[in-house]
């Protein structure tokens, strides 16, 4: 590259500058300079996905899920409405509600809608789909629902769950007839034979919805298959396309070759997992590890969670966390976090 008087302008040795550099430059008042602090913390520290329980309560109770109750009642929807402005105010780029069943909250096509009126980049919703009908997803329509994410667990029924392929048949038929916004269909590796997880992706793409696999994790969101489980998983791989399936640096690969995967865990800044009562947690699998009221909530918090080393990183599976996280795997994460080591395992 050369300037028009024909000197050499070196290329390489690029300016680089750390972000608390960043940060310390932009608010020195001798530079003058007009930074918005708010849009450079968010850029630097915002979550790019918050996930926020509207409801506990769920109508199945999946053998391995910690996530539900049988009796609580949903969530105000004043209360959520609040929460969704402080995550908004927070930066937070996209939002997931969940549960629980999100479909048991009375308000759930209102929260969508006011979700939208935030201008959130996407607002999307994880269901078992059980309680849906026409009615219903017509409703999500015109609230504008722009993703749903829907998990089958294998083909048939069995002691751990119903949340398969035979009996949701025609819900699927139905939601591929009727949904304006995209389908994700998930399947838990894990849950029923290996085989059937195959089943679920060949319907997904049968249905025109976009097949995803997650892998089952125990109370402290690490890794369990078994063999056949590791072979189910390879033939998923290969039916997905490998290149497609490689999410988050190709975590669940290097697990299932080496028994770990670390990576820097961003929740708590990157992403944001917001229970029935309001408070902050890592993931869903920490619940109690760190907690935080998201109403008190702030930059600084965000800054110190981003890095904040989670000490149960090396096998964690919550791919949603990796995902959000894998961004900044560049940047540092010098905090030990005081607290336990070990995860609690959580009761369900
Ligand atoms: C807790 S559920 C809430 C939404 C809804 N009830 C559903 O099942 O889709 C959210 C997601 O977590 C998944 N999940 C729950 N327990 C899990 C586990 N032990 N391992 C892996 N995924 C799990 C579910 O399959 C679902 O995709
Ligand atoms: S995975 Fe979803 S459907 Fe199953 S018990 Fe948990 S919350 Fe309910
Ligand atoms: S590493 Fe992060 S996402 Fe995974 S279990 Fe720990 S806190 Fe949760």
């Amino acid at each position: 590259m050369r300037r028009p008087s024909g000197k050499r302008i070196p290329v390489t040795g690029r300016w680089r500058i750390s972000s608390e550099a960043a940060l310390s430059l932009a608010s020195c008042p001798k530079l003058s300079l007009k930074v918005d602090m708010h849009a450079l913390t968010r850029g630097l520290y915002g979550p790019f996905l918050a996930q926020l329980v509207v409801v506990r309560r769920c109508n199945l109770s999946c053998g391995y899920c910690n996530e539900f109750d049988e009796t609580s009642d949903p969530v105000p929807t004043a209360t959520l409405k609040a929460r969704i402005d402080k995550l908004k105010e927070l930066g937070t780029f996209s939002l997931e509600f969940t549960g629980g069943e999100p479909m048991l909250h009375p308000d759930i096509t209102e929260l969508i809608d006011y979700a939208r009126s935030k201008s959130f980049h996407k607002v999307m919703m994880i269901s078992n789909a059980y309680l849906l009908n026409e009615k219903k997803v017509k409703a999500l329509n015109d609230a504008g629902l722009m993703e749903m994410q829907v998990s089958v667990d294998g083909v048939l029924p069995n002691e751990v769950t119903v949340k398969v392929l035979k009996p949701m048949l025609p819900k699927l038929r139905m939601l591929a007839r009727t949904a304006k916004f995209p389908v994700v269909l998930s399947a838990v590796l894990g849950a029923t034979s290996p085989g059937e997880a195959l089943q679920v992706v060949e319907a997904a793409k049968e249905f025109g919805f976009r097949p995803r696999v997650l892998v089952l994790h125990d109370g402290s969101g690490q890794m369990q298959l078994d063999e056949e489980g590791q072979a189910a998983f390879a033939r998923v791989k290969e039916m997905l396309g490998g290149r497609r399936f490689r999410e988050a640096h190709d975590y669940r690969e290097r697990i299932l070759q080496g028994g770990v995967a670390p990576f820097k865990c961003r929740a708590g800044s990157r992403y944001l997992y917001v229970d029935e009562f309001g408070d902050v947690h890592w993931c869903s699998q920490t619940r109690g590890v760190f907690q935080k009221p998201l109403l008190d909530y702030d930059r600084a918090d965000l800054k110190t969670q981003f890095y904040t080393k989670k000490t149960c990183a090396d096998a964690c599976t919550i791919g949603c966390v990796r995902t959000q996280s894998a961004y900044d795997e560049w940047r540092s994460q010098p905090l030990d976090f005081e607290g336990p080591r070990r995860l609690p395992l959580l009761q369900g």
